[in-house]
């Protein structure tokens, strides 16, 4: 053999060799974190700070690849894509549990909260915390909540009084309670993935929609939507869920610095949630693009009332107690 081709093969295998520890370093483990919003939003830099925590400290031992904007999976398919393994952490709206925990439609009923700070005190007491259990049976653990805000109505009209949206298309979340709330109105929901919406808005397939200012901004839903009416009349907020086979099979020691981290996480996202939506909300103001209704305190009780007949019809599904817990958590009740 030609030395210079023996040389090479030697280097050759001398680089396998010294791969070997590459090799070990491939048994790093990696989370796919998937969502369907903006990397500017609550979620979205959530998503981004847990990555770059985790990679900080455990270092070739844990990477984070995150996927926003419904780049990975959608809303149809993540709950699937979870259970499946083909993705370990996703953070749904609270909203889209529906099929799989009654007790979670709590967080869809209007009017229920009078602001994210009483979401927060519920979130954070034993009822609360339970529900994060709630889908055990199925193989799902909730990691923790994450704040997003409270909801707006935007349509391609003025909706001042409930009468105003009598007729009108909604676009909803994959909810039952959604659902009825849109129909107490007299109103056409529509079931719909979250990134679906701008089209339908832009070219009529439905005429309004209900979302937090975060979202309305950036995706741009204020360039198709002349108006927002400010409601706050339900929340949008998230459960941080994981494959609890997945999560339970991580070596201690990673899962209990991860679980460290997660909570580090959700503590920043829900200090910074109120403060990028109050950003948007102005960012939306000073596009002129939509006018922006105040509700005088007659017309919202009158909101209020029309959507009231919801809870009945949830009431037994969810349970009286769980609504009562929820409602203790309003510093007016
Ligand atoms: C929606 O579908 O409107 C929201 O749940 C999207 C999100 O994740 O904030």
């Amino acid at each position: 053999m030609h030395p210079v081709r023996f040389v090479a093969l030697l280097s050759t295998a001398l680089l396998a060799g010294l791969a070997l520890p590459a090799a070990e370093a491939g048994a790093e483990i990696v989370i796919k974190f998937s969502h369907v919003v903006a990397e500017s939003t609550p979620k979205g830099q959530g998503a981004l700070l847990f990555k770059k925590l985790a990679e900080e400290r455990l270092p070739g031992e844990v990477k984070v690849e995150v996927y926003p904007n419904s780049q990975l999976f959608g809303d149809a398919k993540e709950m699937e894509a979870l259970a499946l393994g083909d993705v370990q952490i996703i953070a749904p709206s609270l909203s889209k549990f529906d099929k799989f925990t009654k007790q979670l439609q709590v967080f869809d009923l209007p009017f229920l909260f009078d602001d994210i700070a009483a979401v927060d005190r519920f979130q954070q007491s034993d009822d609360g915390k339970q529900l994060l259990t709630s889908m055990e049976d199925l193989g799902y653990v909730g990691l923790g909540y994450w704040h997003n805000g409270m909801k707006q109505l935007s349509a391609n009209k003025p909706l001042k009084t409930p009468a105003d949206a009598a007729g009108l298309k909604f676009r909803i979340q994959a909810s039952d309670v959604l659902l009825a709330q849109f129909e107490a109105l007299d109103a056409n929901p529509q079931k719909m993935a979250f990134a679906e919406v701008y089209q339908a808005l832009q070219v009529g397939t439905v005429d309004g929609q209900e979302n937090t200012w975060s979202n309305i901004y950036t995706q741009k839903f204020f360039e198709v939507q002349p108006y927002i009416t400010e409601t706050n009349h339900g929340v949008i907020d998230y459960m941080v869920v994981t494959n609890s086979e997945f999560w339970n099979g991580l070596p201690e020691d990673i899962r209990t610095e991860l679980e460290a981290i997660m909570a580090e996480v959700t503590a920043e996202v829900n200090k910074l949630a109120e403060d990028l939506n109050q950003k948007d909300k102005q960012k939306i103001v000073d596009s002129g693009n939509s006018e922006i209704i105040t509700l005088t305190p007659e017309q919202r009780a009158e909101w209020v009332g029309a959507m009231q007949p919801v809870w009945d019809q949830f009431r037994e599904d969810i349970g009286q107690d769980l609504i009562d817990a929820a409602k203790s958590a309003n510093t007016s009740s």
